[in-house]
């Protein structure tokens, strides 16, 4: 049986383009999987999984537990909210007392850059970061990539544009290293002072006219405003944001061209993207979270043979 090179999945920047390979063609069976009537298999009987959400989300959540839920594993479920996080326990102790319980892996999202690699130097469990701050968000990516995949029948070749929000973008980072390894030609897209100083130095092109961007690609990912993250104003107002950056379908009706339109969600309607655009014959929003489902459940059935 092929293996993956890693024990833990932290970031895409760690693993190899076999390893993505071998997760989409893992997650092909699951997907056949899913399409079943009875969409459960036996595969992580006896393991047990903790989800540990320092940060609030909707689709990773949920996508992992129905994921281990498939995987017939025994799942519990952490948020730091209503938790003795709120007594001053440490994430280490946190984590360690979860795993006395004889807990065999642990998917974690937290606010802070590098706090699944923290966790990997201390304990034993197999450990799946699902978003850690403005880093990396891997199965994210792996979703994104396997969707683009699945729509054009392969990722080598495509010129794919991120749009928007590239500086406090988990999802931005593990997709550019996930394209790249796939063999994609990857251009981002947003204003100059949402754009990192780095971004040129990861090999990406760089395009400020979302016009030209869209006119180039053929795969618009766009990215959410994330104004929770934004320390100080990176533009006027959102009202200017959306005039110069904002995506609509006559945008995309009038390229001479069918391009493909993703977004990870959650959207702010009205803001990135309207919702004539999110909504449109483009749009493969909803695959997404589809097919995150069946990737999860590759990374997970993969990395419970590697103790
Ligand atoms: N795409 C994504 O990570 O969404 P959630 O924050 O809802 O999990």
């Amino acid at each position: 049986m092929q293996e993956l090179s890693v024990r833990h999945l932290l970031g895409i920047k760690d693993i190899t383009a076999e390893d993505l390979q071998l997760i989409f063609e893992t997650a092909d069976n699951f997907k056949d999987v899913l399409n079943r009537p009875i969409k459960k298999v036996p595969s992580l009987r006896d393991i047990t999984i903790a989800n540990v959400f320092f940060e609030n989300s909707t689709r990773t959540r949920l996508s992992f537990e129905l994921a281990e839920k498939r995987l017939s594993a025994d799942v519990i479920n952490f948020s730091s909210s209503g938790s003795s996080v709120k007594k001053g326990e440490t994430l280490l102790d946190t984590v360690n007392n979860i795993l006395a319980m004889k807990v065999d892996m642990i998917v974690m999202r937290h606010s802070s850059p590098g706090a699944p690699h923290f966790l990997s130097r201390h304990i034993d469990a197999n450990i799946v970061n699902a978003g850690d701050g403005t880093h990396e968000h891997p199965t994210q990516a792996l979703l994104d990539s396997f969707s683009i995949r699945e729509k054009l029948g392969e990722v080598a070749g495509k010129k794919v544009v991120i749009v928007g929000d590239i500086l406090h973008s988990r999802v931005a980072l593990s997709n550019i290293f996930a394209l790249q390894k796939l063999g994609a030609e990857v251009m981002v897209c947003g204003p100059v002072t949402l754009l990192p100083k780095y971004i040129k130095e990861l090999g990406v092109k760089v395009e400020l006219d979302v016009r030209k961007a869209l006119a180039w690609c053929d795969v618009a990912n766009v990215l959410r405003i994330q104004l929770e993250r934004q320390q100080m104003k990176y533009f006027p107002s959102l009202r200017e944001y959306t005039l110069y950056y904002g995506i609509d379908k006559k945008m995309l009706d009038s390229l001479d061209k069918e391009i493909v339109l993703m977004h990870p969600g959650p959207i702010n309607r009205g803001v990135e993207l309207s919702s004539d655009a999110a909504d449109s014959h483009h749009s493969i929003i909803l695959n997404q979270v589809e097919n995150g489902v069946a990737i999860r459940m590759a990374v997970l059935y993969l990395l419970a043979s590697k103790k």
